[in-house]
């Protein structure tokens, strides 16, 4: 028999979603214009502790920015800001993903970098509160998570565009239990939300000299998100003549990534969020691990950097969140550099960060007191990114093809 009020009361949940969706479409029609850095002074740096060893490994990417942007701070170019209250602690007190006050100071700030949060999940000691990631990227409309990965000495330097604020995480909270033994969860892709990540993509392939954009999805089933996706790309793509640019399913991708033969292929992908999610810590591994990846998160208004790992409570527990690696942060922070007009400096730091973490790996961390503090790595990094000699070490590691 089937349960017709269970229907009714499916199809008006249904609606509601709808409606906010119709709502939020109406919204990315009008978009504010991209920030210009440029004709901002100080530009306000706000930084996010976290959980676990967030303020461990956050607490040392201030260290070294305040170290290498120390004349631009002087001159009142730069300013950093340390926002408390973005723990789980306090988001649990507030029953808030993000507290109110916090999300004030946020957005009084011009960019962010902000260590892992923890995300609870059912049936942990903490009230089941959305994701502070994913409620920051929704609320400060970030929409382009641009997750670079890197290994000079394998020729692989890849970047992902992963869509941020669509696909199953734009309402991955409000899905339905139509019945006890029917589960459905809703799948969100806009041609606006395509659009704009799609263009980010093939618009830094142009900035970076890049000849080609590799588009991801898993169009031939999910035919009419992923179709949309999809066309959308084939739309933008007539808008870049010089730029080359192909599309593939995310399951032969997934194999294409750790195929040495293909590897060397792709440049700049883009996708919707869950493969981009997924994708994107496999792609981590190749460069390390995710402990190595760093990530921007968009907007044209606000954007925040992190991580692409969690807060790993259990280092915090035994002791050993000193033994951190905060590769991931200060990549990120690289990559913020470079974000907000100071390319010169990113770059040296992307730089320093192969070279220590990858090639000469003079500190080597091991998460635990066999290998080196988050600290030491700190001070290497440092001595690394303003030795004469760091374009020369990096081109000997890039020229070093294993
Ligand atoms: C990431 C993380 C997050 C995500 C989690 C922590 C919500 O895995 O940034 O990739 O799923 O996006
Ligand atoms: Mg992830």
């Amino acid at each position: 028999m089937v349960n017709s009020q269970a229907i009714e009361t499916a199809t008006e949940h249904f609606g509601n979603v709808l409606r906010q969706q119709l709502e939020r479409v109406e919204r990315l029609k009008q978009e504010p214009d991209w920030l210009d850095y440029q004709s901002i002074s100080p530009i306000i740096i706000g930084m996010l502790g976290g959980d676990g060893i967030g303020p461990t490994i956050s607490a040392e990417t201030q260290r070294v920015l305040e170290y290498l942007l120390r004349d631009q701070v002087s001159a009142g170019r730069a300013e950093f800001r340390v926002i408390d209250g973005l723990t789980i602690e306090n988001r649990a007190a507030k029953m808030k993903s993000i507290p109110d006050d916090v999300l004030e100071e946020i957005k009084g700030c011009h960019v962010t970098l902000k260590g892992p949060t923890h995300t609870p999940e059912q049936g942990d000691q903490w009230p089941n509160i959305e994701t502070a990631n994913v409620s920051m990227r929704k609320e400060l409309d970030l929409f382009a998570n641009v997750r670079p990965v890197r290994v000079p000495g394998e020729n692989i330097d890849w970047t992902f565009f992963r869509e941020n604020t669509e696909d199953m995480y734009a309402v991955g909270s409000q899905g339905i239990n139509v019945t006890e033994d029917l589960s459905i969860d809703f799948r969100v892709i806009t041609s606006q939300g395509s659009e704009r990540i799609i263009e980010a993509a093939f618009a830094h392939a142009k900035r970076t000299g890049k000849t080609k954009v590799t588009i991801v999805t898993k169009a031939n089933i999910i035919k009419t998100t992923d179709g949309k996706f999809l066309d959308i790309a084939r739309k933008v793509a007539e808008r870049y003549p010089d730029i080359e640019w192909d599309s593939w399913y995310i399951d032969i991708m997934t194999a294409a990534l750790i195929n040495p033969a293909r590897q060397r292929d792709f440049q700049v992908l883009a996708l919707p969020n869950l493969y981009g999610d997924i994708l994107t810590d496999e792609a981590a591994q190749i460069q390390g691990g995710v402990g190595t990846a760093g990530s921007a998160n968009i907007g044209k208004r606000y954007a925040m950097f992190e991580a692409i790992h969690g807060s790993a409570p259990r280092m915090v527990q035994e002791g050993r969140a000193q033994y951190a690696d905060p590769s991931s942060l200060i990549r990120a922070s690289a990559m913020m550099l470079e974000h907000i007009g100071f390319d010169e400096l990113g770059q040296k730091l992307h730089k320093a960060l192969d070279i220590c973490g990858q090639y000469e790996r003079k500190v080597v961390m091991t998460g635990r007191s066999t290998g080196a503090t988050s600290q030491a790595f700190g001070d290497y990094i440092m001595e690394t990114v303003e030795d004469a000699s760091v374009e020369e070490r990096w081109e000997a590691y890039a020229n070093a093809q294993s």
